[in-house]
């Protein structure tokens, strides 16, 4: 339903707004290992939700299904309220969902525009490389994420962590994302260049983009998060408002699959 058409008889909830994504009772095994076991999470705009649980609870896996890498043995995925397929990372790019991935897949020897554009070059009537095109472009976006960027002309090799994180977020923001997924966005960063990642999550947030913030290390979500959606073995243990839970409420998700009472149970809660 779109936000002012509720009735009045309409149950009263916390949100109006219909979902950017919405995935629904999602399953995937391997050889018999049931990796994601009936997982429903979902995501607003301008909303961040962390997915939180130890190594090997099925987050990248789940989070893979969404971007198209992999596809659910069951279940359905909802875009704007509509289901969707997406059978590959194509598909999934088509519905506004990008996916920056821990090892932020960039080309090392181009620079910021290069990178945005690679494999969607801007090009002139003449049909040769649009650089200048490119370049402004690449300076408008990288104003909105990042205005300390400067380093527009070297190649991302030469960038550090957080830099190279900003120019893989403006790769995917410049092509219209809604949703985005970061995959432990901070695992290989220092604490400066994590306060940048956050920096930029925060700027994405305002622009109405939602975001799933994958992580193991509660402390990487919790500050920035709206909520919480905890996964342990494979199965969702619940999701809360981190206004609801405490964080030692919510490490007794991911430790023990212990549902506090602020949050919602899903069908791994102990
Ligand atoms: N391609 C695959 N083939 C076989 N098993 C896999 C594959 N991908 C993930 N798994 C298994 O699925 C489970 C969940 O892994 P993963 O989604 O990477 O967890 P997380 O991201 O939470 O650390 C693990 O037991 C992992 O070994
Ligand atoms: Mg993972």
């Amino acid at each position: 339903m779109a936000a002012g058409t509720t009735t009045l008889n309409a149950p009263v909830t916390a949100r109006s707004t219909t979902p950017l994504v919405e995935m629904r009772n999602i399953s995937i095994s391997f050889g018999g290992i049931k990796a994601v076991d009936d997982v429903t999470v979902d995501l607003h705009p301008g909303e961040v939700v962390g997915l939180l649980g130890h190594n090997g609870a099925g987050k990248s896996t789940l989070i893979k299904i969404l971007s198209g890498a992999y596809r659910a043995d069951a279940g359905e995925i909802y875009v704007n309220g509509t289901r969707v397929d997406i059978s590959s990372p194509r598909d999934a790019k088509r519905h506004g969902i990008e996916t920056i991935y821990q090892t932020l897949a960039l080309a090392d020897n181009i620079d910021a525009a290069g990178n945005i554009f690679l494999g969607r070059e801007m090009m002139t009537p003449y049909g040769t490389l649009d650089d200048a095109s490119m370049e402004s472009e690449t300076r408008k976006v990288m104003a909105r994420l990042n205005p300390h960027f400067r380093r527009f002309k070297e190649p991302v090799k030469a960038l550090s962590g957080g830099q190279r994180q900003s120019v893989a977020i403006a790769r995917a923001i410049y092509f219209n994302a809604r949703v985005l997924i970061m995959d432990e966005p901070t695992a290989a960063l220092g604490p400066a260049e994590t306060q940048q990642v956050a920096d930029l999550v925060l700027q994405l947030k305002k622009e109405g983009i939602g975001i799933f913030l994958i992580s193991h290390d509660i402390h990487d979500v919790f500050d920035l998060a709206d909520r919480v959606s905890v996964m342990k073995n494979g199965r969702l243990v619940g999701s809360a408002k981190v206004t609801d839970v405490t964080q030692d409420e919510v490490l007794g998700m991911i430790i023990l699959g212990k549902c506090p009472p602020g949050a919602i149970p899903g069908p791994g809660a102990s």
